[in-house]
This record gives C-alpha cells, structure tokens and sequence, in this order.
C-alpha cells in the first residue's frame, strides 16, 4: 500500500488517536481490575504494538509536515490533565464507563463465615430466651387453653396441646409428658424435660433423678399425690441433651398455663431450666439456689436438679437446706437430713 495522500494520514491519524484513547482507558482500568486478566493484558500489549507501528507509519507518512513532531509526552499517571483528557475521551469512544461505576460497588457488609457463635451454654449460659433466634416467634403472653379472665383446667391445656408439632422435638418423642399429680396442689416441682424413662412413660421424674426426687419429696412430708410435676419442655430431647430455646419458646406457655390452672402457693424449680425460664432470669443456678423468688405472684425456690444431685451429692445438703425452707413456709419441721 502506497497511500500518502494527506487524507490517508488523516485517517491514520484518527485510529491512531482511537486506539489511544481506547489504550489510555484501559490502562485507566486496567490499574484497578483488568490487568488481573490475563488475556486481557495480552491484548493490551498487542494494542501498544499496534499503536506503535500506527505511529511509525504516521511519522514515515508525515515525515515532512510539523505534525511529524513526536507525540506528546503522556502526562503524569494522576495529574490534572491526564484526567481532563480521560473525561474528554470518554465522550467520543462511548464505551468506557466512568471510573465510579468501574469500581465495584461499596460491598455490603459480609455475612460471617459461619453463625457467630451462640452465647455459651454452660453454667451461666442458659440465656436461653435471650439466645432465643429472632424468627422464633417468641411467647407473647397468650396462654394455650385460657379463656382470657378464666382459671383454665388441666384437661383443657392438655386437650390445647393435643398432639403437639410446636417443635423438632415431636419427630424423636415416644410420649408427650404433660404434668402429673395433684390438679389442686400447692406445691409444684417444674423440671428441665424427659428423659428417656420418662419418655417411655409419659411420666415426669420416673427414672433414677425421679427416684431421687421422689425421695426429696417425701423427705419434705410430702407424697408425690400431694403435690404436681411437670417440665419445662414436655418431650424429650434426643440423647438428654439440655432442650434448645425454641424448644422451650414453644412449649413454655404450656406450663404457664398449667401453674395458671394450679395456682401453687409455692414452686420448686428444678435446676437453671426452669428457674431461669419462669423467672427469665439468666443468674446461674448456683447463685438463685436458695433465694426466694417470685413468678407471678407465686412464691418460688430455685434449687439444684435431682440429676446435678446425683453426679454432685455434696450438694445434696445445699439442695436441703432449700428445701427446708420451703416446708417451713407450709408449717413443716424437718428433721437434719434428706
Ligand atoms: N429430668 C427432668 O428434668 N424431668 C424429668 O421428667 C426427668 C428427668
């Protein structure tokens, strides 16, 4: 080809100041996120090869003319007018988008690897309803089987819980294990859930910590006829394990209404399930044990479970003492031991 006609050079000159600008915005992006590519770069270089014979066949073309000059130096990377030039190129070439929308957007806040870790579980951390997932519809006061105004019976909250899906526990349980003993007792022992006897049952408190509690109760003046047992959660978690809190969210009005229906005039909590879901409070059990609360206007002792006893039977003396206390307020004169 031999065309050196000025209106060649003309054209030559426009691809040679396209593949520029086109060059210039690559290097504008490439120096945030396209030289990553590989191949991208590869024809990065290829465009300045281009470029270059471009310019060489330019300066041969117009070797007399003072367009001939060399190319401007390129200005300096961040200075004012490379970026005057950019916005200017932008326009014609069309392509390019402007550098804020080249640059990805301000990246929402990342979702941690995994959940962040649940409060502990150990002895202070059964906060449980404060663990309580904030999708789990959580108790709201409305208690199953109550006829706002009315004293509800147990049949009624146990015909209400019927054959309850409120919760996981349902597809491992054997047997609901609802409560038992005196509709009309004024002493109620709530405990943590069934376990495995229990579960076999239907039965509160029937394996070997029932048997202990059994004894307990006695040791009191009481007979298990006389006063009423129920659980926290009413179907067993598989393995024993401590029930979770949306076990317990979605059985825990259950036994609200069950103490509803009772009316106790005192409660025993079993351990730092049910003392710290009927008080909603996350002390740890060895610092309530002891101390008399309240729920509801009931009077109620926290004290250790009968299956904490049984590991730990130096504490047995501590759980009597509770105990104790709790027939000096029904008028009872223990002796010194259980
Ligand atoms: N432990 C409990 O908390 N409840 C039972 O019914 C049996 C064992």
């Amino acid at each position: 080809m031999n065309d050196d006609t000025p209106d060649s050079a003309q054209e030559l000159a426009d691809v040679l100041q396209d593949v520029r600008r086109h060059l210039l915005w690559q290097e504008e992006t490439a120096g945030r996120s396209l030289l990553v590519d590989a191949k991208l770069a590869a024809e990065l270089q290829q465009q300045r090869a281009a470029t270059s014979s471009v310019r060489s066949m330019i300066a041969r073309t117009k070797a007399p003319e003072p367009a001939a000059a060399p190319p401007p130096p390129r200005p300096p990377a961040e200075s004012p007018s490379r970026d005057a030039l950019h916005a200017a190129m932008k326009q014609p070439l069309g392509a390019p988008r402007p550098l804020a929308a080249a640059t990805p957007p301000p990246a929402a806040p990342r979702a941690p690897l995994a959940a962040p870790p649940p409060a502990p579980r150990a002895a202070s951390a059964p906060a449980m309803l404060l663990d309580v997932p904030k999708s789990t519809p959580r108790y709201n006061g409305a208690l199953p089987g109550v006829v706002e105004g009315e004293r509800p019976t147990l049949d009624q909250i146990r015909r209400e819980l019927g054959d309850c899906r409120r919760c996981k526990l349902c597809s491992s349980r054997k047997n609901i294990v609802f409560g038992s003993g005196n509709p009309r007792a004024d002493l109620v022992f709530v405990g943590e859930g069934p376990g495995e006897n229990e579960d076999l049952q239907g039965v509160p408190f029937v394996g070997p910590a029932g048997d202990l509690l059994t004894k307990m109760i006695g040791a009191m003046g009481f007979s298990r006829n006389d006063v009423y047992i129920a659980n926290v959660v009413k179907c067993r978690p598989p393995g024993n394990r401590n029930p979770e809190p949306d076990e317990i969210v979605a059985c825990e009005p259950f036994l609200r209404s069950q103490l509803l229906a009772i009316q106790p005039k005192v409660i025993v909590a079993l351990g730092k399930f049910a003392a710290q879901t009927l008080l909603r409070d996350t002390t740890p059990i060895t610092r309530m044990r002891g101390q008399w609360r309240e729920y509801e206007g009931i009077q109620l002792m926290p004290t250790f479970h009968p299956a904490y006893l049984l590991r730990n039977s130096a504490e047995k003396r501590k759980a009597w003492e509770d105990l104790q206390q709790v027939m000096k307020l029904f008028g009872k004169h223990p002796g010194s031991s259980a």
